[in-house]
C-alpha cells in the first residue's frame, strides 16, 4: 500500500471512530425485556417491497439467528436497524426509549449497535493488538491513539477481548498474516472494543474451515448474555449449532419463528427452501 493510501485509510477510520463514545448506551432502556423492536416495517426499492410489514423483537442477551432464501430481505433488515436504509413505514426502537428512525448511522453506532459485515476489514499492515487499540471506544483520533500511552484498564480490556476472540497468542502478529477465520474474529474483537449492546453479524462463517466454524460458534455463544447477538447465516448446520431461537424471513416478512426443529419441520419453510 502506498503512503497516501495508508493515510487515507487512517483518515477514513478516524472518521468512523470519531463519534464513538463509551457512555453511549446510557439511554438504553431494556426494562421491558426487549432490546430491539421492529414493528410494521416496510421498504420498497423501485416499487419492489424488499421489506413487507416486518415485525421482529429481540430480547436482551439473546442469540437469534435469521435465515431465509436469497433476497428475503435479511441484509436490508440490518440496513434499517443501522440507519443505512430508512423504512417507508413502521417503527424501530432500540430498547424502549431510543427511536432508531431519529438517528443517523454514527449515532446508532454510538447508541450501542455494532455491525459486522461479511468481508473482514482489519488493518492488514498493523499488529493484532494495534487493530484493537485503534477500535477502542473513546479514542478520539487514530493518530493520537497510536502514540498515546494506554492506561492499565485499556490494556486489560484489550487482553480480555484477545482472550474472548481466541487470538491471545497472536497479539503481536500482523493482522494481514492471520487466516480468514482469524481476521473475522479480530473484526468481531474490534466491534467489542466499542462496547456494543447489540451485535449484528452478517454471514460470519462464509469461507471458513469446519474448525473455524466451530470456534466461531463458541465465540458467538459466549457473547450472548452480555450482548444481544443477531446472526444472519446460510449454513444450516452452523445455525443449528448456535441458535435456540430462529426467525425465517421470506419476501420481507417473518414466515416462521421457533426452535431450529420447529422451523425446519414447518411446511411453509420447507416449501420456500425447496423452491430455491
Ligand atoms: N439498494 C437497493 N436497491 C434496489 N433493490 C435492493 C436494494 N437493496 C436490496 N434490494 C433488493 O431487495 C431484496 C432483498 O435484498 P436483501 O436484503 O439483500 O436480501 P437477503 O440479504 O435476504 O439476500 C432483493 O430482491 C434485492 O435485490
Ligand atoms: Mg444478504
Amino acid at each position: 500500500m502506498s503512503a497516501m493510501n495508508f493515510i487515507e485509510q487512517i483518515r477514513q477510520r478516524d472518521r468512523v471512530f470519531d463519534f464513538i463514545q463509551p457512555q453511549a448506551s446510557s439511554r438504553l432502556d431494556v426494562s421491558h425485556g426487549n432490546i430491539l423492536y421492529l414493528e410494521d416495517i416496510s421498504v420498497s426499492f423501485d416499487g419492489f417491497k424488499a421489506i413487507n410489514n416486518l415485525n421482529l423483537y429481540i430480547k436482551e442477551g439473546e442469540l437469534r439467528c435469521i435465515i431465509g432464501p436469497n433476497g428475503a430481505g435479511k441484509t436490508t433488515m440490518m440496513d434499517i436497524i443501522t440507519g443505512k436504509t430508512r423504512p417507508d413505514t413502521g417503527s424501530a426502537w432500540f430498547g424502549s426509549r431510543i427511536n432508531l428512525l431519529e438517528l443517523d448511522e454514527p449515532e446508532i453506532a454510538e447508541a450501542g449497535i455494532g455491525r459486522k459485515f461479511q468481508k473482514p476489514t482489519v488493518f492488514e499492515n498493523h499488529l493484532v493488538v494495534d487493530n484493537l487499540e485503534l477500535a477502542m471506544a473513546g479514542n478520539k483520533s487514530v493518530i493520537t491513539s497510536l502514540f498515546a500511552r494506554l492506561s492499565a484498564a485499556q490494556k486489560e480490556r484489550i487482553d480480555e477481548v484477545l482472550e474472548t476472540i481466541g487470538l491471545k497468542d497472536n497479539k503481536y502478529r500482523l493482522a494481514g498474516s492471520l487466516s480468514h477465520g482469524q481476521k473475522q474474529w479480530l473484526e468481531i474483537g474490534m466491534l467489542l472494543m466499542q462496547n456494543p449492546k447489540l451485535l449484528l453479524v452478517d454471514e460470519p462463517v462464509a469461507g471458513m474451515t469446519h474448525q473455524e466454524m466451530d470456534r466461531t460458534a463458541e465465540l458467538l455463544k459466549s457473547l450472548a448474555g452480555q450482548h444481544s447477538v443477531v446472526v444472519v447465516e446460510h449454513d444450516m448446520d452452523f445455525v443449528r449449532s448456535i441458535a435456540n431461537h430462529v426467525t425465517v424471513l421470506h419476501q420481507g416478512s417473518v414466515l416462521a419463528e421457533g426452535t431450529m426443529d420447529q422451523v425446519q419441520s414447518n411446511p411453509k419453510v420447507v416449501e420456500v427452501y425447496l423452491g430455491e
